[in-house]
């Protein structure tokens, strides 16, 4: 395994998603165990984008609950349809979050988090997780991170 990531230095979001995606791939391409997975790839998502917070929620019964994940504490529990996160997993889609203030029901785990986008995760046709990711500033995820996160959860989906 590579010891460490080799990211563009782009200004440009989609170049260094394009450099980290491949390398996601290799991170997870010869382990089978979820945790070890998913933890790596918050790890290389905040590594590349510096991120406030990014992590995953775990379906688990009637709730969501918290596994690996990069950044500050978070709330452990979240109830279907509840937040962002709930509101995901209730949908069955992404939801792209561009003021957090502004989201009927949002979960504020940090007062910090201003903007946030979240992706679910299918097996079976069931939503088997989902990946959320917050910024400290207003309006920061935009289609070409709902593209290429998408991606990432299509790798997922692969060993989940
Ligand atoms: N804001 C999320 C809760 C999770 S934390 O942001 C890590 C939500 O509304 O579902």
């Amino acid at each position: 395994m590579a010891e460490n990531l080799l990211i563009s230095s782009s200004e440009k979001k989609s170049d260094r998603y394009e450099s980290l995606l491949p390398q996601v791939e290799a991170l997870v391409g010869g382990e089978p165990d979820l945790v070890a997975n998913l933890s790596n790839i918050a790890a290389a998502l905040k590594q590349t984008f510096n991120f406030f917070w990014v992590g995953f929620y775990l379906v688990r019964g009637n709730e969501l609950v918290l596994g690996p994940f990069q950044g500050p504490i978070a709330c452990t529990r979240i109830g279907f349809g509840k937040g962002v996160c709930g509101a995901s997993w209730k949908e069955r889609k992404t939801i792209v979050v561009p003021n957090v203030d502004e989201f009927p029901g949002h979960i504020a785990c940090s007062s910090d988090s201003k903007s946030e986008i979240v992706l679910p995760a299918f097996k079976n046709d069931h939503v088997y997780l989902i990946l959320d990711v917050d910024s400290d500033k207003l309006s920061d995820f935009d289609d070409t991170d709902a593209v290429y996160l998408g991606r990432v959860m299509k790798i997922i989906e692969r060993f989940i």
